[in-house]
C-alpha cells in the first residue's frame, strides 16, 4: 500500500467530525468559509463562529450582500479583522466577477481577496477534488519528519510543497489533504509526537534517524519591533465616547478604535501627542499602560482622558453599554479595560 493510501486509511478511521466536513466533496462556500477561518485560529475556536455565521449568511450572496458592519461584528473574537474585510471582498467579487460560482483552479483562486496558496491548495483539493497540496505549519512538520527534510523555515515550505505535490494519490485529494492537516494536529505534533499510533511511521525518515525531535528546523527568533502611543479617551458628559474607523491598508481597516497618536519607536510626551487629540482641552494620563501584541509588532499605549466633552458629529460617538455589540479589536478591548478599571479606582478613591 502506498504512503497516501495508508494515511487514507488512517483517516477513514481517525478523522475529526467537523462541521465543515458535510462527507463526499464540499461545498465550496462552506469549505472556503472554514478555511478563512481557520487561518492563524484554532479549530475549537473557529467552530461556533462558523455556524453562527452559516446560519446567518447561508449561501455565498447572502454574504455577499451582507453590511460589512455586521461581518465585522460577527468577526469579533477571530482577530485579523482584515480578514473579515477581505472575506466580504472576495464574495462580493465572486458575485460581480464570476455569477456567484466559485472558480475551481488554484490559478483563479489564488487572484481572489484574502485567498494565497495554502488556502487556495485546501479549497481547490477539497471543494473540487483536484489533486493539489495545502501545505501550512501542520503538514509542515509532518512532511518535513517523513521525508527528513533539513531545510531552513524560509525554504522548507517550497520543498514539502513539491513533496506533497508528489504524494497526492489520483483518487480523494481533498480527504488526503485533510488526512496530513489531522495527522499534524492529532499524532505528529510539536512536542511529544505519538509516532507509535502513526500510519506513516513504518517509513518515516526523521523516525529511522532519530531526528523527531530536531525537525523541521527552527530558526532563531527575531524580536518584535515596540511601538510607542498614546490613545485619546474622550468622553461627552452623557458617557459617550468617541471611536474613530481606522483606513487605509492596515490590518485594522475599518475597525472601530480609539482615536490614538501614530506609533512610533520613542515614547510620546503628553504635550507632543496633543498634535493628534481629536480635539484640544486639558486632557490628563491615566496611570500605566496597555500593550498588545501583533505578530509583527507590538505596541504599547498610555491613554490620556478628557471628560465632560461636547458632542459633535453623532456617528463617532458610542455608548459604553453598546460596546458589546460593535466590531472591537483586542487591542481596543484593552483600553477600554484600562480606562474602565481605572475609573472604578478613583470612584472608590472618591466614596473614601
Ligand atoms: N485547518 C485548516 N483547514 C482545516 C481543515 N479543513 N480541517 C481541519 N483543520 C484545518
Amino acid at each position: 500500500m502506498s504512503s497516501g493510501d495508508r494515511l487514507l486509511a488512517w483517516y477513514d478511521r481517525h478523522a475529526r467530525d467537523l462541521p465543515w466536513r458535510a462527507g463526499g466533496v464540499g461545498d465550496p462556500y462552506r469549505v472556503w468559509l472554514a478555511e478563512i477561518m481557520l487561518q492563524q485560529t484554532t479549530v475549537p475556536v473557529v467552530i461556533p463562529y462558523y455556524r453562527r455565521f452559516l446560519e446567518r449568511w447561508p449561501t455565498l450572496v447572502d454574504l455577499a450582500v451582507a453590511d460589512r458592519d455586521e461581518i465585522l461584528a460577527m468577526w469579533a473574537g477571530l482577530g485579523y479583522y482584515a480578514r473579515a474585510a477581505r472575506l466580504h471582498e472576495c464574495a462580493c467579487m465572486i458575485v460581480r466577477d464570476h455569477a456567484g460560482r466559485f472558480p475551481g483552479t488554484v490559478a483563479e483562486l489564488k487572484r481572489l481577496p484574502g485567498i494565497g496558496a495554502y488556502t487556495a491548495g485546501a479549497i481547490a483539493a477539497i471543494a473540487f477534488d483536484q489533486p493539489e497540496a495545502a501545505v501550512d505549519g501542520n503538514v509542515e512538520r509532518v512532511v518535513a519528519r517523513y521525508l527528513a527534510v533539513d531545510e531552513p523555515a524560509h525554504r522548507l515550505r517550497r520543498s514539502v510543497a513539491k513533496a506533497v505535490s508528489d504524494m497526492i494519490p489520483r483518487h480523494r485529494p481533498g480527504d488526503f489533504a485533510q488526512a496530513l492537516m489531522d495527522l499534524g494536529s492529532m499524532v505528529c505534533t510539536p512536542r511529544a509526537p505519538r509516532c507509535g499510533a502513526c500510519p506513516l511511521d513504518g517509513d518515516c525518515r526523521a523516525r529511522q534517524r532519530g531526528l523527531v525531535d530536531s525537525l523541521p528546523r527552527r530558526s532563531p527568533r527575531k524580536r518584535r519591533p515596540w511601538r510607542q502611543a498614546i490613545a485619546f479617551w474622550l468622553e461627552s458628559a452623557d458617557g459617550r465616547v468617541m471611536l474613530t474607523k481606522r483606513e487605509g491598508q492596515s490590518l485594522l481597516r475599518d475597525m472601530l478604535e480609539v482615536p490614538s497618536t501614530p506609533w512610533r519607536d520613542d515614547a510620546w510626551t503628553l504635550q507632543e501627542a496633543m498634535a493628534h487629540a481629536p480635539r484640544p482641552g486639558n486632557w490628563s494620563l491615566l496611570a500605566g499602560s496597555v500593550a498588545h501584541a501583533f505578530t509583527h509588532l507590538t505596541v504599547t499605549f498610555r491613554i490620556a482622558t478628557l471628560r465632560g466633552a461636547a458632542v459633535t458629529g453623532d456617528d463617532r460617538w458610542h455608548a459604553r453599554e453598546a460596546f458589546s455589540a460593535l466590531a472591537l479589536p483586542a487591542m481596543t478591548w484593552k483600553i477600554i479595560d484600562h480606562v474602565d478599571a481605572a475609573t472604578r479606582a478613583t470612584g472608590e478613591n472618591e466614596r473614601r
